[in-house]
């Protein structure tokens, strides 16, 4: 597992015990993420102590800064960050910095959400006289506390409780509900089945296709039988690769070796299949974009349709 750990920054403000959960986590063998970074916009914030005494890698940004916003996404690209986990940070981002890491950052919120989004949440709890809070996991999109719901605990409200002695409760399952979401989800970007389900939906969508194996591996068919051809093999470290790649038609050799060269971390060549005009686009990172991936798939499907298909499809 260790060589395909996603490489996680952390931001914090504050104590930064749900980091410090983050952290401990991944001392398990078989968590899915590293810490290469804390940071976060308080260069004096208690956590980022911790986190140095850990052995993690901090940067103290000032969250008064001018340039805070571009500070932090070079930190976290000098970083090599993956994905982004919020931890008790206190700073709403910017449209355009959420764009540029669009689905890979993650947040933890003291409460069931949809309900009590921003702060006093628990004031909140209490006055509503609800029994039952908790907390949420939740991707970051630009309406504050509303992205995808990834996971929650839920805590009972006790008789008498106070604003503290909730959030203490609730802080303790956060500690339990952040690491164990956070590996599920950021698990599933190299699971070849969670993969092979993402390309089959998309190479399916496609007219006249069909599920079909090469040399063992998962791939896509379009056209009749006896006429049509593969347009999508889905590599799984097949011949020694690190990546799992989805094999697709380009426009020839010279497409292939520029797209490698310029875009490394996104394209390779295909062991084996290369020179049969295959070229590799990884699909095992957390910023795949699977729209990307769906033009890859149809361009690849209009390459390879038998042209009785394509008059069809129109
Ligand atoms: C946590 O309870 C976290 O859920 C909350 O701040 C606290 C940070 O504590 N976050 C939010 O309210 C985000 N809107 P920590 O620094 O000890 O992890």
């Amino acid at each position: 597992m260790a060589s395909d750990r996603q490489r996680l920054a952390i931001l914090i403000s504050g104590r930064g015990s749900n980091m410090a959960a983050l952290l401990y986590a991944a001392q398990a063998d078989d968590c899915p993420y590293r810490p290469v970074l804390v940071t976060g916009n308080k260069p004096r914030a208690a956590g980022l102590d911790l986190a140095e005494a850990e052995g993690v890698p901090v940067r103290r940004l000032d969250g008064r800064s001018a340039t805070f916003w571009d500070d932090l996404d070079a930190a976290l690209r000098e970083a090599g960050a993956d994905f982004v986990a919020l931890a008790g940070f206190m700073r709403i981002i910017p449209e355009d910095f959420l764009a540029r890491w669009a689905g890979r950052i993650a947040n933890i919120h003291p409460s069931l959400l949809p309900r009590y989004k921003g702060t006093g949440v628990h004031e909140a709890v209490l006055a509503a006289g609800d029994t039952v809070t908790g907390a949420s996991v939740h991707l970051v999109t630009p309406e504050l506390d509303s992205g995808e719901i990834l996971g929650q605990v839920e805590v009972a409200v006790l008789p008498g409780d106070t604003p503290e002695r909730l959030a203490d409760r609730v802080l303790i399952a956060e500690h339990q509900l952040y690491p164990r979401v956070l590996s599920a989800h950021l698990a599933r970007f190299t699971d070849p089945a969670w993969i092979e389900a993402q390309v089959a939906a998309r190479a399916l969508a496609l007219p006249e296709t069909s599920a079909r194996t090469s040399h063992g591996a998962p791939a896509w068919h379009v056209g009749a039988k006896s006429s049509g051809k593969l347009f999508a093999i889905l590599s799984v470290r097949h011949h020694g690769e690190e990546a799992i790649g989805l094999l697709v038609k380009g426009a020839g050799p010279e497409e292939a070796a520029d797209l490698v060269a310029h875009r490394p971390e996104l394209y390779f060549r295909p062991a084996y299949y290369a020179p049969a005009g295959w070229i590799g686009v990884r699909v095992d990172r957390p910023e795949t974009d699977w729209d990307h991936v769906a033009e890859w798939l149809r361009r690849s499907w209009r390459a390879c349709a038998p042209a009785a298909t394509l008059k069809r499809a129109g």
